[in-house]
């Protein structure tokens, strides 16, 4: 069976129960679901969310054997507290975020993830929404073009490949954005400029703009900064939330966010007495990040670059926001 990234750990922050209620935000092919479901047998719950619909059908077939235990929608994790609101679920005690793109999705080609691959381009998570990768690599001006690329690729060479792009414009599949942005690294990049921060590890020259796309069509920063705090409300005191991301973008928000959220005061350092009354609301349980361990990273070479935090909801009444 298909073992998701950080699944052993996952199961062990989780730590699913019987009678208790989680939700996977982030389904795709029910890896993490399934342990979740086996974890809390006989009776827990689990609603899955995507918003893939094809995702949403290998995981209703993988999940079958849990019967009415496995609540499957095909929704996006913003609309969260409406899902739980309907099925009348006021506390939860686990939330899963696994972020970004599945095997399944970078390995169907026609999806337009992958720069491995000639299809249109495409990206789109939910293949109902409106835009397309293409939209955005055709339509926009040079200069939002670079900031989109710098943006959400952090790609030094942002202004040099939007120009490349304009030059060559229309680019209609992976294929044709890949060959430009290939042509591109072997004329003006350094091999040394092409190694990821960090980990000295050389990256294709396509890695960050497709990055930066993908962020871009499915508005996935914007996703992750409205669900986090829909997912501490719906916590039950000592419920928790575990989030895999997988570049920096996405792990700094979670990261400021579970800082932010494990504080009694945000005012200013230096003010005397606190005005802003705001109390925590979670404990954060992983100071710095749990990664994968070598094997692992053997085994899925993928998982390389996942990063996984976890916060529990205080357990204080004083601390519940308004409405819970
Ligand atoms: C990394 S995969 C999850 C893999 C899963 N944990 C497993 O065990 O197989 C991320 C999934 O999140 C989905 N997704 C991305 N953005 C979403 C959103 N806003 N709402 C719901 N699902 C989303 C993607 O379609 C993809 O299937």
């Amino acid at each position: 069976m298909h073992r998701p990234v950080l699944y052993h750990q996952i199961i062990h922050a989780l730590r699913p129960s019987p009678a208790g209620l989680y939700v996977d935000c982030t389904l795709g092919a029910a890896g993490h679901a399934w342990g979740i479901l086996e974890a809390s047998s006989p009776d827990g719950l689990l609603l899955g969310l995507d918003l893939d619909p094809q995702a949403l059908e290998i995981a209703r077939t993988r999940l079958e054997p849990f019967g009415d235990r496995a609540i499957l929608r095909q929704a996006s994790y913003t609309t969260l507290q409406e899902q739980l609101r309907s099925l009348g679920w006021v506390a939860v005690n686990g939330v899963l975020l696994d972020l970004g793109v599945s095997s399944m999705q970078l390995d169907t080609p026609q999806r337009g993830f992958s720069f491995q691959a000639d299809a249109p381009l495409d990206m789109r998570f939910d293949p109902h929404a409106r835009l397309r990768a293409s939209d955005l690599v055709n339509d926009l001006p040079e200069q939002e073009l670079a900031q989109l690329i710098y943006r959400y690729g952090e790609e030094e060479q942002s202004r040099q490949i939007a120009q490349a792009i304009v030059r060559a414009r229309p680019v209609n599949t992976t294929g044709e954005l890949a060959a430009i942005l290939i042509n591109l690294s072997a004329g003006k990049q350094s091999a040394k400029s092409r190694r990821k921060k960090g980990s000295g590890r050389l990256i294709h020259p396509a890695t960050r703009t497709f990055q930066a796309l993908r962020i871009a069509v499915n508005r996935e920063l914007e996703g992750l900064e409205s669900v986090l705090p829909q997912a501490v409300a719906a916590l039950a005191p000592g419920g928790r939330l575990a989030v895999i991301s997988f570049h920096s973008l996405e792990d700094r928000i979670v990261k400021q966010f579970f800082r932010r959220e494990s504080r009694d005061c945000l005012c200013p350092p230096r003010q005397p007495v606190c005005t802003c009354g705001h109390k925590a609301t979670l404990i954060e349980l992983t100071r710095r990040p749990v990664m994968p361990d070598p094997e692992e990273i053997s085994q899925n070479p993928r998982s390389r670059s996942a990063r996984l935090r976890v916060a529990e909801r205080v357990s204080n009444s004083a601390n519940m926001p308004a409405g819970d």
